[in-house]
């Protein structure tokens, strides 16, 4: 069974997404069931060909789509992404802020350039798009879902950067959870464990390492870009309308057993390191 089937097709009509890094992998998977959903999409990425790629595949499932191209450490160009939603889509209901950027490094090797980068995908990016998106969000009563990661509140090894970024974000979700409460506006966080399929996990191990990663996870799979899009929904929609703050953890159980796995390598899996 689809478990979209258990949801009304139109849940989101009328109803305009902004998903930053919406060009592929589980963001993407998040407009995709928007999409089916009924909304109206907007997918910002660096990469004019691979949104206008993703674009085709969410008008085949009927949605109506803006692509446009903005890195999300310029603010200005999110400012104009989001003006042009609201001018050729809509105003924006609901705000994905999916855009990332992560490799392994050990953090004695790691440049501040490489840890500031990341930082500035991550976090600052995620601001940009939420501050930019927010008169209209105030408009719409809208919603803002951050995409966190498991690195957030558990250490792993080579992840200095991601761990402070996202982190950073989760923290980010409560203030502004906090603070825009009153317009309205509901701020929540999804966790990821490992997605099948993206670049994410294509990053972070290797085919090799994968059927140690599945045991180690109390559902014995990876998740699917799909189940992200369905929390997405969920937090979006009048279901969660009492929810917000909340960091919604879909990871199989993965954390249960905290990140001793991805740690355990810790002299191995990287060539050793010295401050350079
Ligand atoms: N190990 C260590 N440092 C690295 C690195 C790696 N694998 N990749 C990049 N860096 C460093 C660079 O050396 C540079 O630092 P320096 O100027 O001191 O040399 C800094 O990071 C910026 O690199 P650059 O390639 O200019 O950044 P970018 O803005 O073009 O790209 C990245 C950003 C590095 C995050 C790139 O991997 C990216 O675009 N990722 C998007 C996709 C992705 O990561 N998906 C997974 C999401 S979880
Ligand atoms: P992905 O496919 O690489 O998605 C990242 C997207 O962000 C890309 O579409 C990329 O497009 C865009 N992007 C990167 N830098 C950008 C910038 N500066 N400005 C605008 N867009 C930018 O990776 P993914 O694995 O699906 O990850 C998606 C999200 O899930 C990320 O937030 C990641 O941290 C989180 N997550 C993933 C996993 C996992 O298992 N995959 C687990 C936990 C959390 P361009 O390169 O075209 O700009």
């Amino acid at each position: 069974m689809n478990p979209l089937d258990l949801l009304d097709k139109r849940a989101f009509a009328g109803k305009t997404v902004f998903v930053t890094g919406g060009g592929s992998g589980i963001n993407l998977g998040i407009a995709r069931t928007f999409a089916a959903l009924g909304a109206k999409l907007a997918i910002c990425g660096r990469n004019a060909e691979r949104l206008d790629g993703a674009a085709i595949g969410l008008r085949e499932l009927g949605a109506e789509v803006l692509p446009v191209v903005a890195d999300v450490r310029d603010y200005q160009a999110l400012e104009q992404a989001v003006q042009r939603t609201a001018d050729e889509v809509g105003l924006i209901d609901v705000l994905v802020c999916g855009a990332a950027g992560n490799f392994l490094s050990r953090a004695e090797n790691l440049s501040s350039n490489g840890f500031r980068t990341v930082i500035e995908i991550d976090l600052i990016g995620s601001f940009n798009a939420a501050r930019a998106a927010f008169a209209q969000l105030q408009q719409t009563r809208g919603s803002v879902l951050f995409i966190s990661a498991g690195q957030s509140y558990m250490p792993h090894a080579f992840q200095v950067h991601a761990g402070a970024a996202k982190a950073g974000i989760d923290q980010m979700m409560s203030n502004l959870a906090l603070e825009w409460g009153r317009f309205g506006i509901r701020v929540n966080s999804i966790v990821p464990g490992p997605i099948d399929g993206t670049e994410g996990l294509a990053r972070l191990a290797t085919p090799a390492q994968h059927r140690t990663l599945i045991e180690s996870i109390p559902l014995r799979r990876f998740g699917r870009v799909e189940e992200m899009g369905h929390a997405a929904a969920f937090l979006a929609s009048p279901l969660a309308a009492y929810i917000t703050g909340a960091r919604l953890v879909c990871d199989g159980g993965q954390n249960l057993g905290g990140s001793g796995l991805m740690n355990m390598a810790i002299d191995t899996i990287l060539p050793a390191g010295g401050a350079q």
